[in-house]
């Protein structure tokens, strides 16, 4: 069992032990799983990542189920140790899962959840705000105000790219990279072009009925494109948000190369993850060329930024806050809490991750569902019927 000192324990006797790596945003979760009958034990550890063995310490002999976090290795080790304490299910509180194993998980008979859908928009907005803050300077001019250095009003003094107009390149126009898009189209009159395996449909149709009315209206309409390639929205673009997945095959997407053929005015923006860059070329591209503007929330090796990246002005870097509302996060806790406790009932799989607001309706009871749980078909799970 888990040192004591650093645990806190609610409903002592419930049925089934539930264990939280990190303190959660909100009582909704916690009250959630008393409801189903779990023992909730939430880890306080003074310690921002936890090691492999930290979490097994906390699995001890006896556990029916995890929730954890992005920084955390969940691979062989972690699900062979869930396994053998009786676990069932594990969740990140987090939409991406880069950070587990799941062959490793399917392996152990273990569910794997995650929490989409809830994120989707605070995630947007974020990569909305870098966007702005970049091509308005907005970071540069707070430190220059800040330094006492405002002498009186100038006509060269912190003067951004106008985005009414432009091009907005989005690289996976998937839940997050869509609301993005029409976050920059709708708000920012932009231009669009985007790059996904996926033809992204829905966003298109909006496009061009949000283009149609601006002609209606005597403005300039706005457009999009599908790209053909990665390369085609990099050349094209004056912004660029990165939206993919992060696998083996978006490792390093952004590259030297690929920093070169992009404009030497352009604005780079990535929320997905870290090493979608790479971020060493990235310091010598902004270092060559100071008119380029990046805006990052994830890093390679986070919690470091590589080398030079924290001098450079023309870097707006802040620490993986994109899903940080407070509904957002006590939506994710909740929505995480759900995927475990649905597992160790044995309630079926929701059908549709996308829709989980009725998991967020805090006036009434959750469905009887797991909302999302990843690995559900390799392991034959039922889906809901609902
Ligand atoms: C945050 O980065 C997440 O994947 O939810």
């Amino acid at each position: 069992m888990a040192k004591p000192v650093a645990i806190e324990v609610y409903n002592p006797n419930g049925k089934y032990r539930v264990v939280s790596t990190k303190p959660m945003p909100g009582t909704r979760w916690i009250n959630l799983l008393i409801d189903q009958g779990c023992r909730v034990e939430v880890c306080h550890l003074k310690k921002t990542i936890l090691s492999v063995e930290d979490i097994i310490d906390l699995i001890g002999d006896k556990c029916d189920g995890v929730i954890g976090q992005l920084t955390e290795d969940w691979g062989d080790t972690l699900f062979s140790a869930l396994s053998k304490a009786g676990g069932k299910a594990f969740s990140n509180m987090a939409v991406g899962y880069n950070n587990v194993d799941v062959e490793a998980a399917n392996k152990y008979g273990i569910a794997v959840g995650n929490t989409p859908g809830v994120l989707t928009e605070t995630t947007a907005e974020l990569a909305a705000s870098l966007s702005l803050a970049a091509a308005r300077r907005i970071v540069e001019a707070d430190g220059f105000m800040r330094a006492g250095l405002y002498e009186g009003w100038l006509p060269n003094l912190f003067v951004g790219n106008l985005l009414k107009g432009q091009t907005v390149g989005v690289i996976g126009a998937g839940r997050i990279g869509s609301a993005y898009a029409r976050m920059m189209v709708e708000g920012f009159k932009m231009n669009l072009i985007y790059f996904d395996l996926y033809q992204s449909t829905r966003l298109e149709k909006f496009v061009t009925a949000y283009g149609q009315f601006l002609k209606a209206n005597g403005e300039q309409p706005v457009t999009w494109k599908r790209a053909s390639s990665m390369e085609e929205v990099l050349r094209e673009a004056d912004l660029i948000s990165l939206h993919p997945v992060l696998d083996k095959t978006t490792y390093h997407l952004v590259n030297k190369e690929r920093l070169a053929i992009m404009k030497k005015e352009a604005i780079l923006v990535n929320c997905s993850r870290g090493p979608v860059i790479d971020e060493a070329a990235l310091v010598n591209h902004l270092r060559e060329n100071p008119m380029f503007r990046v805006g990052l929330d994830v890093f390679e090796e986070e919690p470091f930024m590589k080398p030079g990246l924290a001098d450079m002005k023309n870097a707006i870097v802040v620490p993986h806050i994109a899903s940080a509302s407070k509904w957002t996060r006590e939506g994710m806790a909740t929505l995480a809490a759900l995927n475990v406790v649905g597992r160790i009932k044995g309630y079926p799989i929701w059908s549709d991750p996308n829709r989980v607001d009725p998991f967020l309706n805090e006036n009434a009871s959750p469905p009887n569902a797991s909302p999302s749980i990843v690995n559900s078909k390799a392991l034959g799970l039922p889906v809901s019927k609902l």
